[in-house]
């Protein structure tokens, strides 16, 4: 009844926003990421009946934070009635900080609990239920280029194409390191009763798939920036317009995207993406990276940067 398994964040190209079913986590759109090397989630995890609860250490402190969630995950793989179980996370990166840090902690445990009890399923059915836990999650299964689809009753996850045939790198800048204001989840909500953006954003996400989709199968780099840049805009725009604003970056977040651009400007191939907290990633060419990244760390506010490729899929480590 113990398992370990590991997985590595994504980041978004063409970005999930907004539910269409809450009970269900079911996203209102498709989306495109990729899926990181270098960043890392290892769940550890032990099923026992002599325990009265769960319990979570991350990094080895104790934490109640991320406890009741990944209790519910626990619950819908496995079932209600389950043993209660003792979990140990370890993360390399920063938590809670628009990272996606919940992408590969739910992927990570979601393949530990199936495996620990011994169902031994398939990458489609452990996409969707660790999508039911945070539905960026579902991407996380899978490796390099990955497409989300919404189906009418589920999600199906796919690779639209390996890390190694187009290995682009990440640098991600870091410009603040504590918990995001507002969680994804609540966001997505306020923008979708509040935001007058919400629904052409929806209207349009399959114009941007489409775009991203076949800019990835030709390698179509400028194509690609052009798309994901866009689409990041678009989402931050519709939550700057909601009520309450969701505004996640800083002035360090601004100074990035500056810094992006006049490289952009001097020929180099990179683009921008920002998720649900005030880093940038930055995407670029193999070619470009250094200069991509000695820029980034000269920019004011930047507290940090790590560099990473494109990753492999989630997987178990052991099991027994
Ligand atoms: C901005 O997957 O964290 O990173 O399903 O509510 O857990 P929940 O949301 P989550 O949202 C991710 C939002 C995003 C864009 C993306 O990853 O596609």
């Amino acid at each position: 009844m113990r398992a370990s398994a590991i997985a590595q964040p994504n980041i978004a190209l063409i970005k999930y926003w907004g539910k269409r079913d809450i009970e269900r986590n079911l996203p209102a759109v498709g989306s495109i990421s990729i899926t990181l090397k270098d960043l890392f989630t290892e769940m550890q995890l032990e099923f026992d009946t002599s325990l009265d609860a769960d319990s979570l250490t991350v990094n080895g402190a104790r934490d109640e934070a991320m406890l009741p969630r990944l209790s519910t995950c626990l619950d819908l793989v496995v079932g209600e009635d389950r043993p209660r179980a003792s979990i140990a996370s370890r993360c390399n990166f920063p938590i809670a900080a628009g990272l996606a840090s919940s992408a590969s902690a739910f992927a990570a445990i979601t393949i530990a609990a199936a495996e620990a009890t011994g169902q031994h399923l398939d990458t489609a059915a452990l996409a969707n239920l660790a999508g039911r836990s945070s539905g960026s999650a579902a991407r996380s299964l899978y490796g390099g280029f990955v497409e989300l689809e919404n189906r009418e009753q589920d999600v199906a996850v796919r690779e639209l194409r390996d890390a190694a045939s187009w290995p682009l790198q990440v640098v991600v800048a870091i410009t603040e390191t504590g918990p995001k204001p507002i969680g994804s989840t609540e966001a997505m909500e306020i923008s979708r009763k509040t935001s007058p953006f919400y629904s052409n954003w929806v209207e349009k996400q399959n114009e941007d798939l489409a775009l991203a989709r076949d800019a990835i199968a030709t390698k179509d780099f400028p194509k690609l920036a052009a798309v994901a840049e866009h689409n990041c805009l678009k989402m931050h725009s519709m939550m700057w317009a909601s009520r309450p604003p969701t505004v996640y970056w800083n002035s360090a977040t601004m100074h990035c995207l500056q810094t992006v651009r006049k490289l952009q400007r001097s020929g180099l191939g990179v683009f921008f993406t920002i998720d649900a907290g005030p880093q940038i990633k930055a995407v670029c060419l193999p070619e470009h990276t250094q200069e991509v990244r000695s820029a980034l760390t000269a920019t004011a506010g930047v507290v940090d940067v790590m560099l990473t490729g494109i990753g492999e899929a989630a997987h178990c480590l052991d099991a027994t």
